[in-house]
């Protein structure tokens, strides 16, 4: 029988330690680590410090236990691989919640609970739900701890794994919690439990978690609940819960934006520097775009940030910064020929690898990592795996998990509190068809425009059905911490308070359309730069392109192509802006524009617009 929440239990005498030797004077902190503590009744607790020693005793435990495999010193230094349960390998759309006072505050792209019920609901689950377990308390910042507001937070856990990915991802430990005392600052809660507690005596598996999972967003208390599960966007949750839900939820009350982009600093022959933020939903080429190695001579690229990008405004000037420490990149298709510099990076060691495959000498592997394939294999289920097995060694969305300053190519200006200067932003999918390399939109709305109605394949980076067009505004729609048609009004709003000039340009970018014969279109990765360089060229308004009903769209003698293998064929399959495809296209957007129900006028007539410039053809 459950009890109601003012009767919570007792601690038990280790935890009341944990609480009475906490090392911090933050009062609401050491309230809320025991009311959870009351309620989760862990055998005790630990605050996260962040230093080495932790991380090296925390390893070894986990090592011990089965959770981590720990890899060939040689190949991969202080490196461990973890293999999850085979039901807890990606983030859960279904499972995830946006709990706010009215079901409109949560909007009609979210799933909504009342979060008085919810919070009933979640009592339940995590009484009780870290028994046999420790508690982790993580202090954690997002983005710079010198910043003007840094945005703290604070993870409860009963997983090692979330303390140690959680202490790569972002700055955890000792220096946070002493700012967050000094100036008793306000933290985001972040409470999450594996759900799986353990009677005495009873035998732990090497990734508990719960088939039952909550993932909840309470915007306006600024807190998040996660139970039941282990993965990364699920359970690390100063990454996809804090950076982006709650985080958009809060830039909207504060006149900002937090997104799902990547952030490039691109220097061309001239030395003339830009930086360039580009939203394309999961595993659809925003690391591998961050960590680009332009093909054509004279361009230095250099990474910013690889999947969250907060933007800010000083005067008109946007602003962005990525609040992440590390990176938590899809291991399958990065290589030592697609993405170098992610492999040089993760080669450095102090990784953590997720639901790879194992080399019999103790190194990892996954699909398209080297163009040879291992003989044999341990698979990421641990079954022996050879070449004509007829199934991937590693899973589809297998991750690594590492620090950010290990890239060579990181920009020094990575970490400035203030950020960059934002010139353009990218927004992308991942169409077969219909959607060109390249546009640039006519302005700011109709920019808007084109992220709202940004449309791409599912992946594996979900649980769900992969391949299936969907409708993903600036590829947030599972990351919206609010109402989706408030969301596209805050981004025209923008542009209203700025000025539409001085917004950053907007530009639509597709790597993945196909030739009639099935292939790629477009070669893609260090090839992409041609891309970023006429993207440049328009942002001085010094490159040529033609006017289409989708956008300004490059002709091939705009691209620079020089020492380019590509046949007519495929260069006209990737820029082709064909009327009738685009035809087609537009029942979907209006389709999902009527799902919306309350889009913003302005958004409704650019729909009309693009109707209208298409029957024109
Ligand atoms: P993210 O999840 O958005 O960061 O995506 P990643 O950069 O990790 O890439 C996801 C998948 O897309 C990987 O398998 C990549 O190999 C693949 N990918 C990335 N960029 C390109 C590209 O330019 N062309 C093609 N064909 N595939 C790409
Ligand atoms: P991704 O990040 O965008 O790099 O795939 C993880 C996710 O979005 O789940
Ligand atoms: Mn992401
Ligand atoms: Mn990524």
């Amino acid at each position: 029988a459950q009890k109601p929440a003012d009767t919570l239990n007792e601690l038990s005498i280790e935890a009341q330690r944990g609480i009475e030797q906490a090392p911090t004077t933050h009062e609401h902190l050491l309230e809320w680590v025991s009311e959870m503590a009351r309620l989760t009744q862990p055998d005790r607790i630990h605050w996260a410090d962040g230093s080495e020693d932790e991380w090296k005793s925390l390893t070894d435990d986990m090592v011990e236990a089965g959770t981590l495999v720990r890899l060939n010193e040689e190949k991969f230094p202080n490196s461990f691989a973890a293999f999850s349960d085979p039901d807890d390998v990606a983030r859960v759309e279904e499972r995830t919640f946006i709990c706010t006072k009215t079901k409109s505050g949560a909007g009609p792209t979210n799933n909504w609970e009342d979060p008085e019920e919810m919070k009933e609901i979640l009592r339940g689950r995590f009484r009780g739900s870290m028994r046999g377990r420790t508690m982790y308390v993580i202090p954690f910042v997002m983005g710079h701890l010198d910043a003007d507001d840094p945005k703290f937070g604070v993870e409860i856990t009963d997983s090692a794994y979330v303390v140690c990915s959680m202490r790569i991802m972002a700055t955890i430990g000792t220096d946070v919690l002493k700012k967050m005392d000094e100036t008793d600052a306000f933290f985001v809660e972040c409470l999450h439990s594996l759900g799986a507690p353990l009677e005495p005596g009873q035998e732990d598996v090497p990734w508990p978690c719960n088939p039952s999972k909550y993932i909840v967003q309470f915007p306006e208390d600024r807190a998040i609940w996660s139970f039941g599960s282990g993965y990364g966007g699920n359970a690390l949750l100063g990454k996809k819960c804090y950076a982006l839900r709650i985080a958009s939820a809060i830039a909207h009350d504060e006149a900002w934006l937090a997104e799902h982009m990547l952030i490039l600093k691109v220097t061309d022959p001239q030395e003339s520097t830009k930086y360039i933020a580009a939203a394309f939903p999961s595993a659809c080429g925003k690391t591998n775009f961050a960590m680009i190695e332009p093909t054509i001579p004279g361009w230095k690229a250099e990474m910013v940030g690889d999947d969250i990008a907060w933007i800010r405004f000083r005067g008109d000037q946007a602003y962005v910064t990525n609040p992440e420490a590390g990176l938590f990149g899809v291991a399958p298709g990065t290589g030592w020929s697609t993405n170098p510099n992610a492999m040089k990076a993760v080669a450095k060691g102090n990784t953590i690898f997720t639901n790879v495959a194992l080399t019999d000498d103790g190194g990892v592997w996954w699909e398209g990592m080297t163009d040879e394939v291992p003989e044999h294999l341990v698979d990421w289920k641990g079954h022996d795996w050879t070449p004509d097995a007829g199934r991937p060694a590693a899973h589809p969305n297998s991750r690594f998990c590492t620090p950010i300053k290990q890239t060579d190519i990181l920009a020094a200006e990575y970490d400035d509190p203030n950020g960059v200067p934002l010139s353009a932003i990218v927004f992308g999918g991942r169409r077969k068809t219909t959607v060109p390399l390249v546009s640039e939109s006519f302005g700011w709305e109709h920019g808007v425009f084109q992220g709202a109605t940004l449309s791409s394949e599912t992946t594996a980076a979900a649980k769900g059905a992969v391949g299936v067009v969907r409708r993903d505004p600036m590829a947030m729609l599972p990351f919206i911490g609010y109402n989706a048609n408030e969301y596209l009004q805050h981004w025209l709003d923008l542009g209203e308070s700025h000025g539409a000039e001085n917004m950053p340009k907007v530009f639509y970018v597709n790597w993945f359309r196909r030739t009639p014969d099935g292939g790629f279109a477009w070669p893609g990765f260090g090839e992409n730069s041609r891309v970023v360089d006429w993207i440049c060229r328009r942002v001085d308004g010094t490159a040529g392109g033609v006017e289409t009903p989708v956008g300004v769209v490059p002709t091939k003698e705009d691209l620079n192509l020089d020492g380019l293998e590509i046949t007519d064929e495929e260069i006209q399959a990737a820029l082709a802006v064909d009327a009738g495809e685009w035809l087609k296209e537009l029942p979907g957007i209006e389709e999902w524009f009527a799902k919306l129900g309350a889009v913003p006028e302005v958004l409704d007539e650019q729909a009309a617009g693009l109707r209208d410039r298409l029957n024109a053809q």
